[in-house]
């Protein structure tokens, strides 16, 4: 499914957080999307899934425009956000948390059959289904959002930060499951991450995002030169050098 962010304009108040920010993906592949602090990525990300009106511009899926849908009309459509921060209920069960995951038409039944089929694929979580989701790790809770994200079987996924609270140890666990969504089950993935290495290393295209605009996509290779990066970080688009 061709996912197609067009000249998206994003105001609060008086803060014009994006400014025309472009992106596009297949639906096949893992997209990473970086940049600064406060660049605007989540804003992006929130304006795809439906949380935030664009002022103007366009978001399309398979052609069909989906611009300023509700986020549950987008999640129908099959793109399903997972927020920065996690956002688990950490009084409930892991359970009940990834019951909210769910589409509100589905049966019990169906829903206990998909916590089922994801309990399969993270065995680790499936054992602790019943117990409070505070009590897990930061890694943990991680792999609970996903799994939330996972509910309403998406064919792309928007991964806020996955990164974020959890050790360095397990960084590259996580990665390694993204990888898995995306090349086992067929799901894309659009990565929103600080941790530069980290979503270079997963991704097979990647997007630079400065002041509210893309002013790099492509292959992530190239950004692996630091003085690019830089530039494109915060100098906006490098003027090429001779190499
Ligand atoms: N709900 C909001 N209300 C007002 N301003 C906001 C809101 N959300 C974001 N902003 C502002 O919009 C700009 C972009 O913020 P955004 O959170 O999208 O950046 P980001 O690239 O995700 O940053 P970070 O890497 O810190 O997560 C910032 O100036 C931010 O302060
Ligand atoms: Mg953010």
């Amino acid at each position: 499914m061709r996912l197609e962010a067009e000249n998206l304009h994003v105001h609060f108040g008086h803060v014009h957080a994006l400014r025309g920010a472009s992106l596009s993906t297949d639906g096949r592949e893992i997209l990473a999307l970086i940049g600064p602090n406060g660049a605007g990525k989540s804003t992006l990300l929130n304006s795809i899934g439906g949380l935030y009106k664009p002022s103007s511009g366009k978001v399309t899926l398979d052609g069909h425009d989906i611009t300023g849908a509700n986020p549950r009309a987008v999640v129908d459509a099959g793109v399903t956000l997972v927020p920065q921060g996690r956002r688990l209920f950490g009084s409930m069960s892991v359970r009940e948390n990834l019951e909210l995951g769910a589409f509100t038409n589905k049966s019990s039944a169906d829903i206990a059959k998909r916590i089922g089929r994801l309990a399969e694929l993270f065995p680790e979580i499936g054992a602790r289904l019943d117990i409070r989701s505070s009590a897990l790790s930061g890694g943990q809770q991680q792999i609970v959002a996903l799994m939330r994200g996972l509910m309403s079987d998406p064919k792309i996924l928007l991964l806020d930060e996955p990164s974020i609270g959890v050790a360095p140890m397990i960084v590259q666990r996580i990665g390694q499951e993204i990888r898995r969504l995306n090349r086992e089950l067929g799901i894309g993935i659009i990565l929103v991450e600080q941790n530069v290495p980290f979503a270079l290393k997963l991704a097979d295209r990647a997007a630079i995002l400065t002041q509210g605009r893309v002013n790099y996509a492509g292959p992530p290779e190239p950004l692996n030169d630091h003085d690019l990066l830089t530039q494109y970080f915060f100098g906006g688009r490098p003027t090429h050098s001779a190499a």
